[in-house]
């Protein structure tokens, strides 16, 4: 029997993440709350079912290179990735936020810029920042960092921010104000497309098995 190899992201939702795996009847064979954890390959209590814990954005590589056949990934990374390699299969309304634009608090809140404007944006998603703000008419040029971003308009690098907020905290404490939100975002199961297309019943099976799941926490 071939393993079905899923990849959680190791952030601040997988905890949550545990618990629908608990209630879809699936444990993990380790406390992947105690922040001693090295292992990142993990047994299940469903024979089937292997685990592995990665950063949040390499689920994706994972389901494209072949590591992996399931994944649950916020939409956020599927947004700035691109999904050519992966089917999207259920949103699990977990570590529900949003994608949002961000600048200095003023005298009077900022406006989103107009059309024919240049401007300079840090932030960790450079191709949805582009994307948005060229269906916008305005160039952005963004400088990528890797997590940190609200320290981008203080430390001169970018006028204006694209990050995720949540409870609105880490903007407020750098002097920022939401100006647009780009996109919702939680976590998704999604399906390596070649895993979806040679093993359709088995994805069906852990679709419906997490969607009760989902179901059973409304
Ligand atoms: C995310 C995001 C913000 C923060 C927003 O960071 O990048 O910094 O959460 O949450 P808030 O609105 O509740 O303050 P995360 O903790 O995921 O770490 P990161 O800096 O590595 O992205």
């Amino acid at each position: 029997m071939r393993k079905t190899i899923l990849a959680l992201p190791k952030n601040c939702v997988l905890g949550p993440l545990v618990a629908l795996l608990e209630r879809a009847g699936i444990t993990l064979d380790a406390p992947v709350a105690d922040p001693g954890l090295r292992r990142f390959r993990l047994p299940t209590s469903d024979a089937e079912l292997e685990v592995v814990l990665v950063r949040n954005w390499d689920t994706v590589t994972l389901l494209e290179m072949g590591a992996a056949h399931l994944a649950i990934t916020g939409s956020d990374v599927l947004m700035e990735r691109g999904s050519r390699g992966v089917v999207p299969l259920l949103d699990l309304q977990e570590g529900r936020c949003r994608l949002s634009l961000a600048a200095p608090a003023g005298p009077w809140p900022p406006a989103a810029p107009e059309p024919g404007a240049r401007v300079r944006v840090a932030t960790s998603y450079p191709a949805v920042t582009r994307r948005h703000f060229r269906e916008r008419g305005v160039e952005a040029e963004c400088v990528v960092l890797q997590g940190s971003v609200e320290m981008g308009p203080l430390l001169g690098l970018g006028e204006w921010v694209v990050d995720i907020v949540d409870t609105g905290r880490t903007l407020r404490e750098h002097g920022l104000v939401e100006v647009e939100c780009i996109a919702q975002v939680s976590a998704c199961l999604v399906a390596a497309r070649t895993y979806h297309e040679c093993r359709p019943d088995e994805v069906d099976r852990w679709r419906s098995l997490l969607e009760g799941a989902v179901l059973a926490a409304v």
